[in-house]
């Protein structure tokens, strides 16, 4: 049964967040609505939490740009009441209310199956962050990016993004460099499967000359700005980047000689607009990744009530580890 109201963490016209009891009436008129069980905290949500980067067009606002739970209701007959789902990406929190709500609703295109064999809360262990990381692996391997090409680079390693790549990459059979700002999280990195650990830093300070010594053959880029011009002119030929993120900003200021030069390509990453057959293919794949072996501290499960001082430390560059939102049961 529908409830009347829901919980939620609600950003009003000001951007300032409360946990409040929303009526369903507010809710968007579409085909499913889902009591969602878990969520994850994403860097994107963390802009939209605080009115940063016109992420969120328009307030009050519920963030949140991923959800797993239980089918309460589907009006277009896809999906069965009880049904376990996952929603990532679409509109999903950014400008449709979100997954920091116990309830959404959602259209079906946007709803995908749970697979066999990962549990609600894994899959929000992985959410958007990782998922990205993965559709960026599978990006790299349609580049014939294959595992005895060289090693592949994932910048902004500790981050939601970084550290699943850094796993993935590791569990396919990739030699792994990870760069990282944090250097207390060598030993994460490592244990995530790293084979080799270099400081950002050092990236962002390199030569400006628009060729530099061959490094790697493919990279997960989560960073941008100075890092990503940087990780193109160090890019073996043939080799590719896939390109995730803009923590230093939307600008990139590079030259075209690794394109001409090299050969290399620059792929774009908009996990948020996947198409359904490859947002499941992805799915698939990461219920087939041995997640119990991920270190103990990957992730750390917080309630609504704990959201505001992590989306402070997502945007300080302080966390480590993803944020797995817990709704209270019902
Ligand atoms: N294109 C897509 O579909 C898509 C999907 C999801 C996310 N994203 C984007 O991808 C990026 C990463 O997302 P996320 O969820 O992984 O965020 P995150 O958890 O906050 O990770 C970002 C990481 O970047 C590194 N970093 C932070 N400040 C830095 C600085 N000043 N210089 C160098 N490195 C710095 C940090 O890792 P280290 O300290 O280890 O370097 C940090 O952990 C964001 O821009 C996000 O918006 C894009």
């Amino acid at each position: 049964m529908i409830p009347d109201t829901f919980n939620a963490f609600y950003v009003d016209e000001d951007h300032q967040a409360s946990i409040k009891s929303v009526p369903y009436s507010e809710l968007p008129d579409h085909e499913v609505t889902i009591r969602v069980h878990y969520s994850s905290l994403n860097y994107k949500d963390a802009l939209s939490s605080r009115g940063l980067n016109r992420v969120t067009k328009s307030y009050p606002h519920i963030p949140g740009i991923d959800a797993a739970g239980v089918v309460l209701n589907d009006q277009s007959g896809t999906f069965e009441e009880g049904q376990e789902v996952i929603v990532t990406g679409n509109d999903l929190g950014t400008n449709t209310f979100g997954g920091f709500g116990e309830l959404i609703r959602v259209p079906a295109s946007w709803v995908v199956k749970l697979p066999n064999g990962l549990s609600l809360e894994q899959s929000m262990s992985i959410g958007t962050a990782g998922f990205t990381a993965l559709y960026g692996i599978e990006r790299l391997k349609t580049e014939s990016i294959e595992l005895d090409g060289g090693p592949v680079l994932v910048t902004g390693a500790t981050g939601g993004v970084g550290s699943f790549a850094v796993f993935s990459l590791s569990q396919l059979g990739y030699k792994v460099i990870a760069a990282s700002t944090k250097s207390e999280a060598n030993e994460l990195l490592t244990v995530l499967g790293a084979n080799e650990i270099i400081n950002s830093k050092d990236l962002i300070e390199a030569p400006s000359r628009p060729l530099l010594p061959r490094k790697w053959n493919g990279c997960i880029e989560t960073v941008g700005g100075k890092l990503l011009d940087a990780v193109l002119r160090q890019t073996y030929p043939k080799g590719a980047v896939a390109c995730c993120g803009n923590v230093l900003g939307v600008q990139l200021q590079t030259n075209v000689l690794p394109f001409i030069l090299r050969g290399i390509s620059l792929l774009g990453i908009d996990s948020a607009f996947c198409i359904r057959s490859i947002r499941e293919q992805i799915w698939e794949t990461a219920a087939q990744l041995p997640l119990d072996t991920l270190p103990d501290n990957y992730y750390r499960v917080v309630p609504l009530e704990q959201l505001s001082s992590e989306i402070d430390a997502i945007l300080d560059g302080k966390q480590v580890g993803r944020i797995v939102v817990k709704h209270s049961e019902p």
